[in-house]
């Protein structure tokens, strides 16, 4: 925590004492037109140079709940937090961030301190400690780490963001998600595939309704070359390539067999390599021993020959 000197203190006062004075309408005109357009916001303060189209619509989104599936280095967490930030100004309430690990969260909360800091005059921080702060308007804002022993306790979060959401626990989602429930609190997963499993790969294949998706791979990002992604492409195997760019979840490196091969198990529609026999049955080695009349899979196929 920051402790501050009792002059830092009477200045800040001062400040909110000052901001809390009707402005001119000028001031008035731009401050509405930043509260209601993020997008006006970060370009008119520089926050960043310009906007991908995803990142527009991702700031102007109004959705409730949101999943992005996006390539590595697309400036994911980079718009969280600005997000954030522009929430935290504009309509004051508890927002938190989770990512999966401490460095991570430390990470994020840089970048929303970052933008926070190039701002000409924001509501001025009350509190801050290195990974949340409190703004002179109410805004409380808290980064924390996939634990469920630092997130319990929190509640009526208006804004909820999961930083690599494929990474952070299926215990610590379900933890969060109550959290939302008396404020009415918005959502927003974002990530890059880390195999199939998990809630942020159930929410990306569930057809249940009020989720907005986005998917961004690559080839849309105008910061990555084709070259470069050529040279990415050469140096690493192509599961990972296609995970990390192309957003393709790939079956777990923990999995015996593919998830392609177990899906055509169960479909109809493949013909099977041989014909199928009435009396084919597949017996365990303990079902044989309990009665040695009947035969193993293996012994029924000897007998086949
Ligand atoms: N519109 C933009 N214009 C210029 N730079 C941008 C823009 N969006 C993001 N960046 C920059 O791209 C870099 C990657 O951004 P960021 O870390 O947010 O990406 P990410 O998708 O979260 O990456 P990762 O998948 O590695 O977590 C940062 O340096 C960020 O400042
Ligand atoms: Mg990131």
């Amino acid at each position: 925590m920051v402790l501050r000197s009792p002059w830092k203190t009477a200045k800040l006062e001062l400040e909110e004492l000052k901001r809390s004075l009707p402005p001119s309408g000028a001031e008035q005109a731009l401050w509405k037109k930043s509260a209601l357009d993020p997008v006006a916001w970060v370009l008119d303060n520089k926050l960043l140079p310009a906007l991908d189209p995803w990142q527009i619509s991702a700031l102007r989104s109004q959705a409730h709940q949101a999943i992005w599936l996006i390539n590595r280095q697309a400036g994911k967490s980079t718009i969280a937090a600005l997000i954030a930030l522009h929430r935290a100004i504009y309509k004051p309430g508890l927002i938190l961030m989770v990512s999966r690990s401490i460095r991570q969260s430390g990470e994020l909360f840089k970048k929303f301190e970052s933008a926070y800091s190039k701002l000409e005059d924001p509501p001025g921080m009350t509190k801050s400690t290195e990974l949340s702060c409190e703004l002179a308007n109410g805004s409380r804002v808290v980064s924390l780490p996939d634990s469920e022993g630092t997130v319990r306790g929190f509640s009526s979060v208006d804004l909820l963001i999961e930083d690599e959401s494929s990474r952070v626990s299926d215990d610590l989602y379900f933890a969060i998600r109550p959290m939302l429930a008396i404020s009415q609190g918005q959502l927003l997963l974002l990530g890059t595939p880390a195999g199939r499993r998990g809630h942020f790969y159930e929410t990306w294949i569930s057809d249940s309704p009020g989720w907005e998706k986005v998917l961004i791979t690559a080839d849309d990002c105008p910061r990555i070359s084709k070259n470069f992604l050529n040279q990415e492409r050469l140096s690493m195997p192509e599961s990972v390539f296609l995970t990390e760019y192309f957003c393709q979840f790939q079956d777990n490196l923990d999995q015996i067999f593919s998830s392609d091969l177990v899906d055509s198990l169960f479909n109809d529609q493949i013909e099977p390599l041989f014909p199928q026999r009435e009396t084919l049955k597949v017996l365990t080695i303990s079902d044989s021993l309990i009665n040695p009349n009947l035969k193993t899979l293996a012994e029924e196929a000897e007998d086949g020959l």
